[in-house]
């Protein structure tokens, strides 16, 4: 999908390409210096326009791109489940999944009138109006997924956590943003899912305390993207780089998924001789490294090229007198 796709499909036609990146700066603004505004966008045309226009582009990609992080099983259901975006949007996500599900059902729950005419726009542009229902879910056969992407931080969690009662699904995905805010209203909601019986499938691998509760950090992740040549120019001319995408990515089952216990919290860096990294292990945090000596060049490529986020499993090589840990890799072997 490119930009020039989505063009015929918006709710504004822009009159010159200038006008196209003012308004995505103008909205990207929105979303960084401009937060006590932030709802105004719903109401214009042109600004939905806009958002629809550069993040279906970034969220399409952000989408597949976690989905390597969770173990098979759970894919394997998530392929076979009824999608419900909720706060949807233009339905960045909704479309997101069905490029990668294939056709399914997809209900979008959304307050803004102006965003689900635009979802109904470029839904039925891409796809005809079958399988897309802008209301609650119905009896439907095969499990039931609720997405919030970007949208409970605009929610606040006590309506997060209403509309998943009221829903019940049997598995909920948060992908939202990366900042140090959402992480704390994330803490709250995630304490709640555990109290009300769900499972936690990524990232933590037990339901203890987050070990990054009360400190200056927070648990976030980061995809690395390069986008298509046109809307990398998009981003340079708005100048707001997509490559590094952050995120808060939160995934929930009534069923037992697993994935490995450890997971990179944050790259510290790469020495001459080794890669710095914090991982959480079974929500407990530890400095580790590993050796660059052990490793062939493709292997330190791959490694050089891994985020917070990271599912990894290892074994340790050796206890440091500094507590850092020495590691080796499972898949370095
Ligand atoms: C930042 S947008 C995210 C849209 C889309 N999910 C995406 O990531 O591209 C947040 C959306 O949440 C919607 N929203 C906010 N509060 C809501 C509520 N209580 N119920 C349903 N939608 C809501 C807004 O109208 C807005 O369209």
């Amino acid at each position: 999908m490119e930009l020039k796709d989505c063009l015929p499909y918006l709710l504004y036609q822009f009159k010159s390409e200038q006008e196209i990146f003012d308004s995505i700066t103008e909205i990207s603004r929105k979303f960084t210096s401009e937060r006590e505004s932030i709802t105004d966008y719903l109401h214009d045309n042109r600004l939905v326009s806009a958002y629809t226009l550069y993040f279906v582009l970034t969220n399409i990609p952000k989408f597949s791109g976690v989905l390597k992080w969770l173990p098979a099983g759970f894919i394997e259901e998530l392929k076979n489940s009824v999608f419900i975006d909720m706060g949807a949007g233009p339905g960045t996500f909704s479309l997101a999944f069905r490029q990668w599900a294939g056709p399914k059902k997809v209900y979008q729950i959304e307050t803004s009138q102006k965003m689900k005419e635009q979802a109904r726009l470029l839904w039925n542009g891409f796809y005809g109006p079958e399988d897309l229902l802008q209301d609650f879910p119905q009896d439907d056969q095969g499990p039931r997924v609720m997405f919030f992407g970007h949208s409970a931080n605009e929610m606040g969690s006590k309506i997060t956590l209403d509309y998943i009662k009221k829903v019940n699904p049997d598995h909920i995905i948060f992908l939202e943003p990366g900042t140090k805010a959402f992480f704390k209203e994330m803490l709250g909601i995630r304490k709640t899912l555990i109290e009300r019986g769900w499972n936690q499938v990524y990232p933590c691998s037990t339901h203890d305390h987050c070990p990054m509760e009360n400190t200056e950090n927070w648990c976030h992740q980061y995809l690395h993207h390069v986008h298509t040549p046109e809307l990398e120019r998009v981003g340079q001319k708005v100048g707001i780089n997509r490559r590094f995408m952050a995120m808060t990515f939160q995934v929930f089952s009534k069923g037992m998924f697993k994935t490995s216990n450890a997971k990179i919290i944050q790259v510290k860096g790469e020495t001459k001789f080794s890669f710095e990294w914090v991982i959480c292990d079974q929500n407990r945090l530890y400095d580790v490294e590993v050796m660059k000596r052990n490793l062939d060049k493709s292997q330190q490529k791959y490694l050089a090229s891994l985020c917070a986020g990271e599912v990894i499993e290892y074994q340790i090589d050796k206890e440091l007198p500094t507590g850092k840990r020495r590691i080796i890799l499972s898949t370095q072997k």
